[in-house]
């Protein structure tokens, strides 16, 4: 209900946006046009939390711990040889760089792997959202036969348990089960540790009140990418994550992908994708679902074109790369390996 609400606000954002255009012709060549307000942008974006996960009790520390050794788990691939960080890399701000990640004996999906980093405050997870949150997603990919192609869960619970180690850790964090190492927990346990990949930056600083954190330059793209309308759909927490939304809005996107359509077979949901978050996005390159975009001023130039129905100009993609850049932030401790 909630999620459909959001679809249809952000449909009405979007026309009253483009209405307001054609009636005020902007003048994007005025320098002076809507100085940067710190108070709007607060309206628009939210800083990063200190944490999700609050580490309150000695379960979930254990939790979290478990969830990381898991993490970088390759018995928990069929051959041995992959494990979550292999194609999101914890020192790669949560990604491979890879067009389609290599899985199971080299093979490739259709999508671009995701940053696991900030993915905690998404509505939901995966490019279409169909896991609804990080512990449902956790349980996907161990099994999928061309990603980490475990043939079932008892057998990915076999390998753990022969492992040594292992079960203390789950008695650990789940320590009012009788027999905890179970499926469900291990996914919990990743999903715990997942929660507090943050990576603030100096964009947080910014809405946190200090307004010297942004270069101009910065904040002059933060003006042009707002202005033109990128934040009717890259807004919040996250600068995106918040809400789904069709490739190709204004003009055709051409793909195969039917996005979120797959998911609810609705046909309102055709191309629809889920927003990405632009946390971090000058270092997750390539772009797009399907991984097709290359750099990140391509990226911008696209969407101005699809989602926007503008030619953006080679100035304002350069200014807006500038902004994106400022998005790059910090990984947390917890991340260190
Ligand atoms: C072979 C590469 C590969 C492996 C191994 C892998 N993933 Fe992924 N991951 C992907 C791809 C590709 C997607 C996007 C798929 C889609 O949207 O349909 C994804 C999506 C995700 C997302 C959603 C992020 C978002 O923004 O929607 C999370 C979280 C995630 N993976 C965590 C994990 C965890 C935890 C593991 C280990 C249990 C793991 N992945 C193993 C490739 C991989
Ligand atoms: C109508 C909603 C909407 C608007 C407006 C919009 N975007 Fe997007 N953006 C999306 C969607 C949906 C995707 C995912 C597209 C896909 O992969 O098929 C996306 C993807 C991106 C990506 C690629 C991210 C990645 O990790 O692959 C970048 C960069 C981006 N947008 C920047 C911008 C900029 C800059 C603007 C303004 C010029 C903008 N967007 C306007 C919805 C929008």
């Amino acid at each position: 209900m909630f999620k459909k609400l959001s679809k249809v606000l952000s449909l009405v954002t979007i026309s009253v946006f483009l209405i307001s255009c054609s009636k005020n012709h902007i003048n994007r060549n005025h320098p002076d046009y809507a100085k940067i307000s710190l108070e709007d942008m607060q309206d628009i974006f939210e800083p990063l939390p200190d944490q999700v996960l609050k580490l309150e009790d000695k379960s979930t520390v254990a939790q979290v711990k478990l969830g990381k050794k898991l993490y970088f788990e390759k018995a928990l691939s069929l051959n041995n040889d992959i494990s979550c960080n292999s194609c999101h890399m914890l020192d790669k701000f949560g990604v491979d760089n890879e067009a389609t990640s290599p899985g199971h004996k080299g093979q490739r999906g259709d999508r671009n792997s995701p940053s696991v980093y900030n993915a905690s405050l998404h509505i939901a997870q995966f490019w279409d959202g169909r896991a609804e949150d990080l512990k449902a997603q956790a349980k996907g990919p161990i099994l999928n036969p061309i990603e980490m192609a475990i043939p079932n869960e008892e057998e990915a619970i076999k390998r753990i348990k022969r492992l040594s180690g292992y079960t203390d850790m789950f008695k650990a964090a789940f320590p009012k089960e009788k027999d905890p190492v179970t499926y469900d927990n291990l996914a919990h346990a990743i999903a715990q540790f997942e929660k507090n990949l943050l990576t603030p930056s100096r964009f947080d600083d910014y809405l946190k009140g200090n307004q010297d954190a942004l270069s101009n330059d910065e904040k002059e793209g933060m003006r042009i990418f707002n202005e033109v309308g990128c934040t009717s759909c890259h807004n919040g927490v996250g600068v995106g994550g918040g809400l789904y939304q069709k490739i190709g809005l204004e003009i055709p996107y051409e793909t195969e992908d039917k996005g979120r359509f797959n998911v609810t077979k609705n046909n309102d949901d055709m191309y629809f994708f889920k927003v990405p978050s632009l946390r971090n996005v000058a270092k997750t390159g390539p772009y797009f679902h399907d991984g097709t975009v290359k750099t990140l001023k391509e990226a911008i130039s696209l969407m101005g074109t699809h989602q926007l129905g503008v030619e953006l100009k080679k100035s304002e993609i350069d200014a807006i790369s500038v902004f994106l850049e400022s998005l790059t932030g910090k990984m947390p401790e917890i991340a260190k390996l």
